[in-house]
């Protein structure tokens, strides 16, 4: 890391600190508030870390205010449009875009790692029919590290690679096998000789009694689904990743807790939510009641699929699944969506709107996913296992990079304390 020769300085109480700063490649500067409780006796105050730097790290890069998205400084939009799923896992996992060797090399780790020990099936059907597909990604992920002991010591590095390539390998699998399970359908097992979108869509909807044909150009928009949701830097689920990695915990209970993070509707598990709601407005005619439900601060109705933390003008991933949309409905010969036509007015309306060009609300990237991933066949509930399955190369990448950095240390944030201060215990008779 590198400090510069700028310091920040802190005043109160008739003293002053000075505190080192960083200048990052791209992005702000960052204050260096690591001694600041040791030198100052006070604490910094950061509830959802808005102004925070969890990490230093060289993986992805958001520029919010321009709508960039860079992972290894490469664009998004190059990535979604030139590059294929795979090969972006290469780049976040080891840095570089792979040579041709490296990349036929790669893939056939991945693609010879996509089989789950069979004793896996008698843990999936132990669940409910009826549990939601995240809720058994959770628990099979976790499960992992019983079922894969070999690779679960973080400190060797032989280990680490395996689970990595396991985690990336088996997660279209797991994902796939949950939602056989749901439906009451056997399972399918994975095929060697297809590619990683093609294998899951094959997974998820052959049967025994008849084989999934795989569309080319469908299976083209699930890698690039895959592909815009690899990774995000710092987010909810990949912040929970290193936290519950940071105590030493094992790759698989790490992700595992991704996943329970992802699963929430302010975060992965929007673009469910996001459907949901379209499916709910119906009709254009209705759009001016929701947009005035949204901007009522006594509703706690919010737009799904609007609004980012980071991305103040547009999402890029947006832009791309925008057009994946149109591209997919149009080769299923899928005229008037209605859904897809009330997204388009509804992006309309609202961006048309002071409320929401005031606080810089723009659609991010589960405000289209879902009309896709309806349109290929998938029920709602599968959105979030399909941005889980997506994210676990982001969330391995990081993970990978914070096993290897020396200044890894257990994640312990402290706290404004507000509640009672000591008091004797009081016997139960005389409360
Ligand atoms: N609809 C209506 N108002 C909104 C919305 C929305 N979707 N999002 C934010 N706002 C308002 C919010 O009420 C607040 O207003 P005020 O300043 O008057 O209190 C202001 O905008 C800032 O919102 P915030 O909640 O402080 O912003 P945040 O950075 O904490 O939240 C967010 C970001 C993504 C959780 C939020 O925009 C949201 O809940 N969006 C809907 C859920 C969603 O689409 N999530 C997917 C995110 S992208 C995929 C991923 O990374 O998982």
């Amino acid at each position: 890391m590198t400090e510069t020769t700028k310091t920040a300085t802190l005043s109160f109480d008739g003293q002053s600190f000075e505190l080192p700063m960083h200048s990052p490649t791209a992005g702000p500067d960052v204050i260096d508030i690591r001694k600041l409780y040791g030198q100052a006796g006070v604490f910094t105050y950061d509830p959802g870390y808005t102004s925070t730097a969890s990490c230093d790290s060289t993986i992805t890069f958001i520029d919010g205010d321009k709508g960039e998205l860079l992972h290894r400084g490469y664009p998004i939009d190059q990535l979604a449009g030139k590059s294929h799923y795979l090969e972006v896992c290469y780049l976040l996992l080891y840095g570089n875009l792979p040579s041709a060797a490296e990349l036929e090399d790669f893939e056939h780790r991945v693609t010879h790692h996509t089989m789950l020990h069979e004793q896996m099936q008698n843990f999936f059907r132990g669940f409910r029919r009826d549990a939601h597909p995240m809720a058994i990604m959770v628990g099979v992920v976790g499960a992992m590290s019983a079922f894969y002991p070999d690779s679960t010591d973080i400190h060797d590095p032989w280990a680490r690679e395996v689970a990595s390539i396991r985690l990336i390998a088996k997660m279209p699998t797991i994902a796939a096998w949950a939602y056989k399970y749901s439906i009451g359908q056997p399972f399918v097992y994975p095929r060697n000789d297809l590619d990683y979108a093609s294998n899951f869509l094959r997974m998820c909807f052959a049967v025994p009694a008849e084989d999934y044909e795989v569309n080319p150009i469908l299976s083209r928009a699930m890698d690039r689904i895959f592909t815009l949701h690899a990774d995000h830097e710092q987010n909810a689920s990949t912040s929970t990743v290193r936290l519950a990695s940071s105590s030493g915990a094992n790759p698989f209970a790490c992700i595992a807790a991704g996943i329970a993070c992802l699963w929430g509707p302010a975060h992965g598990g929007a673009n469910q939510a996001c459907l949901e709601m379209l499916e709910e407005i119906g009709t254009v005619d209705r759009i001016p009641e929701f947009i005035d439900r949204a901007k009522d601060k006594d509703d706690p109705f919010r737009l799904m699929g609007f609004g980012h933390r980071v991305y103040k003008n547009f999402d890029p991933r947006a832009t791309v699944m925008k057009q994946s949309a149109d591209e997919v409905l149009d080769l299923l010969g899928i005229d008037n969506n209605p859904k897809l036509q009330v997204a388009k007015v509804l992006e309309k309306q609202a961006l048309e709107d002071p409320y929401f060009a005031e606080k810089k609300l723009f659609p991010n990237v589960d405000f289209y996913s879902g009309i896709i991933l309806e349109a290929m066949g998938f029920p709602t509930s599968m959105f979030t296992p399909i941005f889980a399955l997506s994210r676990t190369v982001g969330w391995i990448s990081q993970w990978k990079e914070m096993i290897a950095d020396p200044q890894n240390k257990i994640g312990r944030p402290r706290q404004l304390y507000l509640g009672d201060t000591a008091r004797d215990y009081v016997d139960i008779e005389n409360r």
